[in-house]
């Protein structure tokens, strides 16, 4: 592999960094098995690579790195050029507070992606899979712990969807039938394009059953998520039907639906034993939190592996400097939430008006929705009403 270094309006990095550059460069020739080829790596100023991209992407403002490909029909061996703005990459790195080699690699890395084919500009999964091999470069090159926190918090696919079908099971329950069937529901919500059913089966048994929860075990393909109060009787059940996952939740006898995030102070020990024994039954377990730090250090003290964060103060919210402001912290604390390992989900109170935004939050990988898609099921039938709300998530990320 041959890599020539030019520079552009900026004086020449001093020979030891030239060299790091090139070692580091051939071992990600080497792991994405890349042979006998050449690149060309030039450093230019801000004003060198505004002009380009003005020129070639129509951008006017000075961009970090672009790549261009070798043409067809030209010198095949030429992967292509690499365009990476010294200064801007200074600028970034001392924004992120991150180490200026690390970060020039890792723009070289994602430069040298785009010559083989990768964008993140198109389509939905392109910039999770681009992000995934950029990670896995700097992982295996040059660990340094802040750049890969900083990438992976841009890591991200198309957040799943977990239909709740409690409602339906309401329905049923209000003149105490056999119909309509939450099972029934659960295969439509599947067939429309649902990654996995949920049901609250609650302390006082208001609408979903035990029989309904073994009957969606046995005939859903994708995962079945048991959302409970910690109650001794229900942590038997659970380990007897060994759901996918359970979702602690709070439960009060007079709510209408769950009013708040579980409350850790004081409980940390108790629901650190309850998440111990699900584990043990190969259970997963999500705490159903507030979007706080402090609730969120807590959760973490109970080793669970999932947090759900609450969305309802978020969809309640009637003005828009409140809603914008519960959209903020929402964001805080998917960012926190991963940042300390955990699995990030979101739910309660969202529908097809206000989803659009929180499905942009990357750090979430699975919303928990039931009321809205339920509802809208009654006009447009249940399968179109889960497509249409997994068709708005996938939209808010691509
Ligand atoms: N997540 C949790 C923990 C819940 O308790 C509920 C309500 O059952 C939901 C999500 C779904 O909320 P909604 O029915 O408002 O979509």
């Amino acid at each position: 592999m041959k890599i020539y270094i030019n520079y552009q309006g900026i004086n020449k990095f001093p020979e030891k960094i030239e060299r790091q550059l090139k070692k580091d460069l051939q071992n990600a020739f080497k792991l994405l098995n890349i042979k006998k080829k050449i690149l060309s790596l030039t450093f230019v100023s801000n004003e060198e690579i505004l002009k380009l991209n003005q020129r070639y992407l129509f951008r006017p403002y000075p961009t970090n790195v672009l790549a261009f490909p070798v043409e067809e029909g030209q010198n095949m061996l030429f992967l292509g050029d690499v365009v990476i703005s010294v200064e801007k990459a200074e600028e970034e790195a001392c924004l992120y507070g991150l180490n200026f080699y690390s970060y020039l690699l890792s723009l070289c890395f994602h430069g040298l992606l785009h010559l083989l084919g990768h964008d993140h500009e198109k389509g939905v999964y392109s910039p999770w899979l681009m992000l995934r091999n950029e990670i896995n470069l700097m992982e295996k090159i040059y660990p340094d712990p802040e750049v890969l926190k900083f990438l992976r918090r841009r890591e991200y696919m198309p957040a799943k969807l977990a239909v709740n079908v409690d409602h339906v099971a309401t329905v049923r329950e209000a003149r105490k039938t056999y119909y309509p069937d939450p099972v029934h529901a659960a295969v439509l919500a599947e067939l429309g394009g649902a990654d996995g059913i949920v049901v609250h089966l609650r302390l006082d048994r208001r609408h979903i059953k035990e029989r309904d929860v073994r009957l969606i075990r046995e005939i859903i393909k994708t995962k079945l998520i048991l959302e409970m109060a910690i109650d001794k009787d229900l942590i038997k059940f659970a380990k007897e039907v060994k759901p996918y996952q359970v979702t602690l939740v709070p439960e009060r006898p007079e709510e209408i639906t769950t009013e708040g995030g579980i409350e850790l102070e004081d409980r940390v020990e108790e629901v650190k034993k309850v998440v111990k024994e699900l584990n043990k039954s190969g259970i997963k377990v999500s705490l159903f939190i507030n979007p706080d730090e402090k609730a969120l250090e807590l959760a973490k003290k109970t080793g669970a592996q999932i947090v759900e964060l609450h969305t309802g103060m978020y969809a309640d919210a009637e003005e828009e400097e409140k809603r914008l402001s519960e959209l903020t912290r929402l964001e805080n604390a998917a960012r926190f939430a991963k940042d300390l390992g955990f699995i990030v989900h979101a739910g309660h109170g969202l529908n097809y008006e206000n989803i659009g935004p929180v499905a942009a939050i990357p750090e979430i990988e699975e919303f928990s929705i039931g009321h809205s898609i339920v509802s809208r099921a009654i006009f447009v039938g249940l399968k179109e009403a889960v497509r249409e709300m997994k068709e708005l998530i996938l939209r808010a990320r691509s």
